[in-house]
This record gives structure tokens, C-alpha cells and sequence, in this order.
């Protein structure tokens, strides 16, 4: 690529700064949560017109628009996802949210306002694009089974070459990209599991059938699946996270419930945990005359990026941002719906690094003092635009 249009592609996004600010902010004052972004979805469409593009809405809470390019060629398409998390927000921005018990504390607000920053410079120059750039304004990541799915099974991919999207991501600095191809993400499971004992007098602990020192064992059992069954080389999570029994001091319940996560990569690795939860738990309490009932949840599968597509993407993201921002993806156990769009087309996702300790950018996503630096939200412009100008 010549360093004329790496120059000129970072123009154009420099060109579009303050509106992207400007999205994010009007974003971040009015989020909304899965499966609700129906003022978000508005918003967009309205901008997206404005840009003399012709936007659908294919679920009632996303939107999805088309660029197409002066010449046939081939079809990318690039995801943002909208929705907010029910966390209040504690961060004191003056653009904090206004819509209590809502925040963009995962940071889509900001993958939004990119995508918009994008769209306006594409529209802007069809003319030199060639095939199609489309746009996917995707609702409900955080809520399983999230809007990735019901998008496919609307049709956005029909005619998608490949598809790509990125992460406004703390854990890396400022400005920096993290992409590699294969496993970036985990398949964020849960299960719950009811122990059901036989309550009754504290003081007379015999008399009854108590459920909390046998939930207080499978805890630590079940921890001991991924510390002596996994292979060490193979990465799994297994955290409990709900306990929930009893009433009184005086009183031993009849019941525990308890609930957690399973994050893993690979599937045999999956499919491990999924049978041994329940038959750890089934064992344990027959160990001591009590029953169990077990459930097991399959979320998102994990994200693999596609070689190719991963190799050309990290080829212009140096070339345009340079060299020296674009390191290896340290992959995460946290879930991500764009997997489902890499079921159907080879996909790339990567990271976009938004920690800025100098400005106090550090609290970790989904807490409700996290922010990101908008200074990287005009690299994440670029990124999209390079893509659609070189991927295509
Ligand atoms: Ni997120």
C-alpha cells in the first residue's frame, strides 16, 4: 500500500473526529440494554440516511445499511454491536447516562460512533470503492443468545464475502491493536445447580439432611474438574458465583442453589465440564443421601479468527496505523456473539486498545466506572476504512 493512502485514510478519519465524539457521547447519555435499543436503533438509521444511505432495520432493534461501490467486487461486512449493560453508572462524565439502571460500561457505545464515523466516509466516496461495504449494527450483545444469531437468521450475511469487527479493549493501551488469527474468545457457558437436603433446627443438625456443608464441598469439587482433569495446557474457567440458601440463623434450609460460569475454547474441553459438572454434583449428594438437580447452559461459541482474512486485515491496519501499534491478540475468557457471524463467513476480530492510565482510563468493562479514551475512537475509523478500501 502506498504511504499516500495510508496518509489519506488517516485523514478521513481524522476528518470525522469531533462527529464520532459526538456520537459516542449522545450514545453513552442514552443507553439501552439488550434487546431494547430502540432509541439507539433510531438514532442510527437517522444518521445513516443522512448519509444518503438506505438503511433497514432487520430486527426491531438493529439497523443495517448498505455502501455499494461504483464497481462489482466482493462484499465485507462490519459489525458494531449498540446495547448498554443494567449497571448504574458512577463515572461523573458530563455525559453520563441518563437512563437509570443503564450504562455503557462495555464500551458499544464507542464501537457504534465508529461504525457511524466509517459509514459517513464511505458513503462519501463510492466512487472509489469497489464491490460492497455492509454495515451491521448489531442489538443485544451482552444477552444470550444475543443479536449476532438473530441477524444471521434474518439474512444480513446473504452475500458476505467476509466479515469483521473489533473490541474497544482496557486491557490493552491506547491506540494499540491486538489481532491474530485462531481462538480469541471462550464459550461463556452457565449452570445451575438446586442441592435439596431436608431443613429443620439448627441445634439439631442430625434431624435433618443439610445442604450447606454439602454445597460448601461441591464448590471446592468442582473447582478441582478444572485443576485435575483439564489439561493444564488447555484453558477453562469454572467460577461459582451464586450461593443461594437459607433464612435465619437458628434454621438449616431444605435448600442451596447454586450458579456460575464455564469459559473454555475448545470444544472436547466443553464437552468435559458439561458432563462432569452434573455427575460430580449427582455423586456428591448421594454421598450423603441427598438430590440434586443440575442444568447446564450453552452460550456463544468461541471466536476463531480465519487466517486469511486475519493476515490481509493485520497487513492494512500496519500499513495505515503503522508498524509499531499492531501487536498479537492475547486472546480472553470472555464471550462474544461475533462468533455466529464466523459460523456462516471468515471473520477477524480484534482488539482495540482504550486504557489510558494518564487520563484514569482504567476500570475494567462492565464496571461502573469504566470509560474509554476517545482519542482511539478515530484509529478505529481508519481501521474500518482501510478494511473496506483494501480488503474488498
Ligand atoms: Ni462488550
Amino acid at each position: 500500500m502506498q504511504t499516500v493512502e495510508s496518509e489519506r485514510i488517516r485523514a478521513l478519519a481524522r476528518g470525522v473526529r469531533d462527529d464520532v465524539v459526538a456520537y459516542r457521547r449522545y450514545l453513552h447519555a442514552h443507553p439501552e440494554t439488550s434487546f431494547h435499543e430502540r432509541e439507539t436503533a433510531r438514532f442510527v438509521f437517522g444518521e445513516l440516511a443522512s448519509f444518503g444511505l438506505e438503511p433497514e432495520h432487520p430486527t426491531p432493534t438493529s439497523v443495517v445499511a448498505r455502501v455499494k461501490g461504483a464497481s462489482p467486487g466482493r462484499c465485507l461486512a462490519i459489525r458494531a454491536d449498540m446495547d448498554a449493560l443494567p449497571i448504574t453508572e458512577e463515572t461523573g462524565l458530563p455525559f453520563a447516562s441518563q437512563n437509570p439502571g443503564a450504562m455503557h460500561a462495555c464500551g458499544h457505545d464507542g464501537h457504534t460512533a465508529m461504525l457511524l464515523g466509517a459509514a459517513k466516509v464511505l458513503s462519501a466516496m463510492r466512487a472509489d470503492l469497489p464491490g460492497e461495504v455492509r454495515l451491521l449494527f448489531q442489538h443485544a450483545e451482552e444477552l444470550y443468545p444475543g443479536g449476532a444469531q438473530e441477524l444471521c437468521d434474518a439474512g444480513v450475511l446473504d452475500g458476505v464475502d467476509m466479515v469483521i469487527g473489533t473490541h474497544l479493549w482496557l486491557p490493552l493501551s491506547s491506540g494499540r491493536i491486538g489481532i491474530s488469527a485462531g481462538p480469541l474468545t471462550a464459550a461463556p457457558d452457565s449452570f445451575s445447580i438446586e442441592i435439596a437436603g431436608r431443613g429443620g433446627h439448627a441445634a439439631q443438625p442430625h434431624l435433618t439432611l443439610d445442604p450447606v456443608p454439602l454445597a460448601a464441598q461441591l464448590i471446592l469439587a468442582l473447582q478441582q474438574l478444572v485443576s485435575r482433569e483439564v489439561d493444564p495446557l488447555r484453558p477453562a474457567v469454572l467460577s461459582v458465583t451464586q450461593v443461594h440458601a437459607g433464612t435465619a440463623d437458628n434454621v438449616i434450609p431444605d435448600r442451596v442453589a447454586l450458579g456460575g460460569t464455564v469459559r473454555t475454547f475448545d470444544e472436547d474441553v466443553r464437552q468435559l465440564l458439561e458432563r462432569r459438572i452434573p455427575e460430580v454434583a449427582q455423586g456428591l449428594c448421594a454421598a450423603f443421601g441427598a438430590t440434586c438437580t443440575c442444568r447446564y447452559q450453552r452460550g456463544y461459541r468461541p471466536i476463531r479468527n480465519d487466517a486469511a482474512v486475519t493476515d490481509g486485515l493485520a497487513r492494512t491496519l500496519r500499513a495505515v496505523l503503522g508498524e509499531e501499534v499492531v501487536e498479537p491478540a492475547v486472546p480472553s475468557m470472555v464471550g462474544e456473539d461475533f462468533s455466529a457471524y464466523q459460523e456462516r463467513v471468515p471473520g477477524c476480530f480484534f482488539w482495540l486498545g482504550s486504557r489510558n492510565e494518564a487520563k484514569g482510563i482504567v476500570y475494567p468493562h462492565h464496571h461502573a466506572r469504566f470509560t474509554i479514551d476517545e482519542d482511539v475512537l478515530e484509529t478505529g475509523v481508519a481501521a474500518f476504512v482501510a478494511a473496506a478500501l483494501h480488503l474488498l
